[in-house]
């Protein structure tokens, strides 16, 4: 007999744990999460549970470099997420398929941390996350991130932006896209020994988005060192996009001339696709996108195209109109 269990993103939208729900039931959990059951969740030696979820990893020694200058041009007309909030609903399939990973997430050495620069480049380039961050003007800037799920939240990201990077790596003309690999260790990261999975989490852009103003490489987040959840120590913000686009723990940037075939593609074509702009017009297979949660109050506001963004990205997509360009 074949039983058929749902996969995490096969759930509706509306099954989803509504998060004030979570957040009750995470207050209670917060007690004993000094004790006995949290000792026992097999952490490699020298890796300590963080106090509070939102803190920045012990082993990220660029902690003394933070906080960094605002940059004015990117700010919100809303309030910011709870640093707390945004910690402890994740998605993070490396960890397990469910919004609570940020425990198992700290299992994630995050130093020594090397980052390979290849594919359609003059030099391939490898890199240590430290001496790329020196060789990068580092700032803040205010985003909205929306996840396809409907639910989103406002962050503080510290970081650089893509541009600059994809400067520094030195394309060849032939180079039209930009791929993003996560890395690979299923030793510390569970979910990678679930074969149904294409493994490693690989997403991308075109060299075009690549290079917009807002494509931004982030290793920090509310003034501090990026909590290993959301991605540390390197993780893309695309604030137009749905949040899968943002790959998380990036070890590789490779140019390349294909349009590369997506993790989310491989794993559900018909609901996710390459170029997965924020629309409220279009609605997931499975939902609506007309409104989002804005996660911590619950308030629901309208979607906005591009994530509020068009002025920036719509003359990106003219002549790609018949493109699927929102999902
Ligand atoms: N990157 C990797 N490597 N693995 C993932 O599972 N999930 C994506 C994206 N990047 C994911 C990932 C999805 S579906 C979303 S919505 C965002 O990360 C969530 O980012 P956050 O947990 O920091 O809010």
């Amino acid at each position: 007999m074949l039983i058929k269990c749902p996969r995490g993103w096969e759930l509706p939208e509306s099954m989803a744990t509504p998060e004030t729900a979570y957040f009750n039931r995470r207050t209670l959990m917060k007690g004993l999460a000094a004790g006995s059951i949290l000792a026992a969740t097999g952490f490699p030696s020298g890796h300590v549970l963080a106090a509070k979820a939102s803190d920045p990893p012990a082993d990220d020694p660029s902690a003394k470099l933070y906080p960094f200058k605002k940059n004015e041009k990117y700010t919100i007309d809303r309030a910011l997420t709870d640093p707390e909030v945004n910690a402890t609903y994740n998605n993070f399939y490396e960890f397990g398929s469910h919004k609570e990973i940020w425990k198992d997430a700290q299992k994630l050495p995050i130093r020594p941390w090397m980052v390979t620069i290849d594919g359609l480049v003059e030099n391939k380039i490898e890199i240590s996350v430290d001496d790329l961050m020196a060789k990068m003007q580092l700032e803040e800037r205010l985003y909205r991130h929306r996840c396809v799920e409907a639910w989103a939240m406002t962050i503080p990201w510290s970081g650089f932006p893509l541009k600059v990077l994809v400067e520094f790596a030195k394309p060849l003309s032939a180079a039209k896209y930009l791929v993003m690999e996560t890395f690979t260790n299923a030793k510390v990261a569970s979910g990678q020994k679930q074969f149904w999975y294409p493994w490693p989490y690989v997403d991308g852009l075109t060299i075009e988005e690549a290079t917009n103003e807002l494509a931004f490489i982030a290793t920090g987040a509310y003034g501090k060192p990026m909590a290993k959840q959301h991605g540390s120590p390197l993780r893309l913000a695309v604030p137009w996009k749905y949040g899968f686009k943002h790959v998380k723990s990036i070890v590789r940037f490779s140019f390349a001339d294909k349009q590369p075939k997506t993790f989310w593609q491989t794993v559900q074509a018909s609901e996710y696709g390459f170029w997965a702009n924020v629309n409220p017009e279009v609605a997931h297979p499975r939902w609506s996108q007309k409104t989002e949660r804005l996660l911590g109050s619950g308030v629901r506001v309208p979607t906005l195209l591009y994530n509020g963004y068009a002025e920036a990205v719509a003359a990106l997509y003219l002549g790609k109109e018949k493109e699927p360009l929102f999902r």
